[in-house]
């Protein structure tokens, strides 16, 4: 199983808060991958890293083998060494993609809380999904794909997005998300707000997404059981820090995880 996605040793800083420490993790083509945490953990800080909306202070972010974001301190250390024509292997990375840069790649967001253009139709929404497409029959033809998939969007196409439910938008969110035909995709929070069982239908897009569309899914969740039962791998977050790695499965009938995030 060939990794897509490589998080290698990073920190990310908000001034003096530090909100990842050394971070490491992987997600495997074709897999969904899950990172539980409570809330102020560093979740969404990780999925702003992968996308370029966060500078690493250290390590790097690799997708398919290619270093995507890396320290600037690192960069200058690897430019030095190069310089002096060092025999340690180490490459000058380019300097790390922006966000634009790194959607064309195949990543798409959707952020937390959905961040909807309110006052915008559902079909513009979708429109600004597909910004970084460029062919307008494949834009028509890829809603017409979100259309079919969520029935409702469908029907509330010319609707503003304020009118509609929590769970409604968040539908949008991801059919906005998929828009560019994304290799990986990147959920933070799709539960959040939600009620069960709308929740439920969420995910059982998201199965679909993976299974069908072949789209690699990592999902971020403060509902540690729905996205540990969702993924084949889980990682647990606590302060900035991975404190756990294991199979979901297994994760799910772990003693530390049930006590601190199922309430067993
Ligand atoms: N823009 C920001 N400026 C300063 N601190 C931030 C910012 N965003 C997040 N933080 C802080 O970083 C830590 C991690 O936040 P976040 O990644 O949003 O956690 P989570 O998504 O797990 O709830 C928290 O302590 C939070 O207060
Ligand atoms: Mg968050």
């Amino acid at each position: 199983m060939s990794e897509l996605l490589t998080i290698d040793s990073i920190s990310v800083s908000y001034g003096s808060i530090q909100a990842l420490r050394g971070v490491s993790m992987h997600v495997n083509e074709g897999d969904v991958v899950c990172l539980i945490g409570a809330n102020g953990a560093g979740k969404s800080t990780l999925l702003k890293a992968i996308m370029g909306l966060e500078p690493l202070v250290s390590g790097s972010i690799s997708y398919r083998g290619e270093v995507i974001a890396h320290s600037a301190v690192e960069k200058s250390k690897r430019g030095l060494f190069s310089s002096k024509g060092s025999a340690d292997g180490s490459q000058m990375h380019k300097p790390s993609l922006r966000t634009d840069e790194i959607a064309s790649l195949g990543l798409s967001l959707v952020p937390e809380g959905r961040r909807v253009f309110a006052d915008m139709t559902v079909e513009e929404n979708l429109d600004m999904g597909a910004f970084l497409v460029k062919d307008d029959a494949r834009i028509a033809r890829k809603k017409q794909e979100m259309y079919d998939f969520f029935p409702i969007l469908g029907a509330r196409r010319k609707q503003k997005t304020r009118s509609l439910s929590g769970g409604e938008q968040q539908m949008m969110a991801i059919a906005r998300a998929l828009m560019s035909s994304p290799r990986l995709l990147l959920l933070d929070e799709p539960g959040l707000g939600l009620a069960p069982l709308i929740i439920q239908d969420i995910f059982e897009k998201i199965h679909i997404i993976n299974k069908e569309e072949n789209v690699t899914v990592f999902l971020v969740e403060q509902n540690a059981r729905i996205a540990l039962k969702a993924s084949i791998d889980g990682y647990v977050m606590e302060n900035g820090v991975i404190v756990l790695a294991d199979k979901s499965a297994n994760l799910l009938v772990d003693e530390k995880v049930r006590a601190a995030y199922l309430g067993q």
